[in-house]
């Protein structure tokens, strides 16, 4: 007879098993990300991610409503304009898309919603690159200032946290210098430190109309051969004032937030990416897999990993089954 005490035992029957999970899942931690355009009055669906919709600043709140009836409580926003230009002038004005739908959503929801903004140049440049190009080559120094203009146009309009996503070498820094020296030295910045040159990204450029019109991003995003790289970039990143590191996409690369988790001491989150989300609802579409499982299976995959906050165009979903007992 075996001594050693079995897991098989702990196995037995639906309230031991939930008594002892490793992994619990909170839909306090779900960031649900979230596209506005101009215009008045349009919800238009993306094609390549069905179900995820551009909305008009006016129509936002049909939205946010349900995430807040679901239990979500923040938004990461993204912001598509009608204008773009070399150096995407229109990411930081006054009457930005983002900027008008940040007071918007203050008006209407003040403190009951956490807005985080994306902050990056890709959805304004008319080259789609994230940074301001000299020649063929993204200018990493002088985007610094075009960044950091954004982050403070954000907070300016109401933005409880900024999400630098452009990978600029010192953009972290550069925008906490800004933030404090204008007096908001208590606004959160959530980087995305460890982000990989990854086709996951392709239905958000649709979505977003941000693919670079030459070249790609592997001059600035991370090359997916490597993971010591990403706890660099994740340490870098705290030195320079990062409250919240991220790691992007989720899915294919549980593995760095894993290391990532053990290096640093500070909240981690990773992003489930357009592609996660297209494949698993193309996948369902034609009756290949069941949506519904692959959802709980990959959220608490990422939890298990090692994540604190977990952003997912999924997330008015996983709240439903967190509080419907099926994960948590
Ligand atoms: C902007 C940005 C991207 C995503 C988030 N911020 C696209 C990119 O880097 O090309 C991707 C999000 C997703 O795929 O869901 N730089």
């Amino acid at each position: 007879m075996e001594m050693s005490i079995r897991p098989r035992r702990l196995r037995k029957g639906e309230l031991l098993r939930k008594m002892v999970r490793e992994t619990r899942v909170d839909e306090s931690s779900l960031i649900y990300p979230m596209f506005v355009k101009e215009g008045t009055n349009q919800k238009e669906e993306i094609p390549t991610m069905p179900g995820q919709y551009r909305y008009t600043v006016d129509r936002v709140s049909e939205q946010l409503d349900a995430l807040l009836d679901a239990g979500v409580t923040s938004v990461m926003l993204f912001g598509i304009p009608d204008h773009k230009d070399e150096v995407g002038s229109s990411a930081w004005a006054e009457d930005g898309i983002i900027q008008k739908a940040l007071r918007a959503i203050k008006r209407e929801y003040a403190d009951q919603l956490y807005v985080i903004t994306d902050v990056c140049m890709c959805e304004y440049t008319s080259h789609g690159h994230c940074g301001m190009l000299c020649g063929c080559e993204v200018d990493n120094d002088k985007s610094l200032e075009l960044l950091s203009r954004t982050a403070l146009s954000h907070i300016q309009a109401g933005a409880d946290m900024v999400a630098p996503s452009d990978m600029m070498d010192g953009r972290v820094r550069a925008i906490r210098t800004t933030l404090d020296a204008n007096g908001y030295e208590t606004a959160p910045i959530m980087s995305y430190a460890v982000k990989y040159a990854s086709a996951f990204y392709g239905p958000f450029r649709d979505a977003a109309g941000s693919a670079p019109s030459f070249g790609d991003r592997r001059g600035y995003q991370m090359d997916y051969h490597n993971s010591r790289e990403g706890i660099k970039e994740a340490l870098l990143d705290v030195e320079e004032g990062a409250d919240i590191i991220m790691v992007k996409p989720a899915m294919s690369y549980l593995d760095v937030v894993a290391k990532v988790k053990e290096a640093i001491h500070l909240p981690v989150a990773a992003y489930s990416v357009s592609g996660e989300y297209a494949m698993i609802k193309a996948g369902a579409a034609l009756g290949y897999i069941d949506e519904e499982k692959i959802i709980c299976e990959t959220a608490v995959a990422a939890y298990r990993a090692g994540v604190d906050l977990y952003l997912t165009y999924y997330a008015p979903e996983i709240a439903k089954f967190i509080k419907e007992g099926r994960i948590g």
